[in-house]
């Protein structure tokens, strides 16, 4: 498992080389199968969902995307579904909030996204959840779910089972192409 990190942080460093990855903000328990990032505003919508989705308990580590500018970069070096509020105010260019945005320019981050659940407010029309139509066309990653502010616990759920039969997907996916 050591040998492994070091691995992919040596691969990572060809196009990061002076930043080390981060840490979660939550740590998988039991057999970690994956991971989500997410972004939340001081108004901490999404950060609330992220926790009542108890997504540690099914084995993905949690990461957060900073919110001020002087905070250290988040860098991740693990495949991962990135969990992001829409703002822009109805204008869909404007959709992606700022911090999102760097951290997707970073390659080696950009290179470990898997897929991406939006939320927003429906009082925005059509720009509701725009954020999540943003990353899977630019990105070119499926747009797993969405979700209006902090969700349901029917939200909850459906994310916390989809997430998991997602990642344990990828994983056999993966096996398959390396046999
Ligand atoms: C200034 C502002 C602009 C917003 N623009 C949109 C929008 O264009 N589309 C949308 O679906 N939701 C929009 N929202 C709603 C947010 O996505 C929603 O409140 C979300 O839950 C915020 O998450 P957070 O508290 O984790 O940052 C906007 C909210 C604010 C405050």
């Amino acid at each position: 498992m050591q040998q492994t990190r070091q691995t992919q942080q040596t691969q990572h460093e060809q196009t990061q080389p002076t930043q080390p990855a981060s840490t979660p903000e939550s740590n998988a328990i039991g057999t970690h199968i994956g991971a989500v990032v997410y972004f939340s505003s001081a108004s901490e919508n999404t950060a609330r969902f992220i926790a009542h989705c108890r997504l540690p308990d099914v084995g993905i580590n949690v990461y957060r995307i900073p919110l001020r500018p002087k905070d250290a970069p988040l860098v991740v070096d693990e495949p991962f579904v990135i969990v992001v509020p829409t703002y822009g105010g109805g204008d869909i260019s404007k959709a992606l909030p700022p911090q999102v945005r760097r951290f997707l320019n970073d390659r080696g981050n950009r290179s470990q996204l898997r897929g991406v659940i939006a939320s927003g407010n429906t009082n925005f029309g059509d720009a509701f959840c725009a954020a999540g139509d943003v990353i899977a066309a630019k990105c070119h990653v499926p747009f797993l779910y969405s979700f209006e502010l902090t969700g349901t616990p029917e939200d909850m759920r459906k994310v916390r089972e989809g997430l998991r039969g997602f990642f344990l997907r990828l994983a056999a996916a993966e096996t398959d192409r390396s046999d």
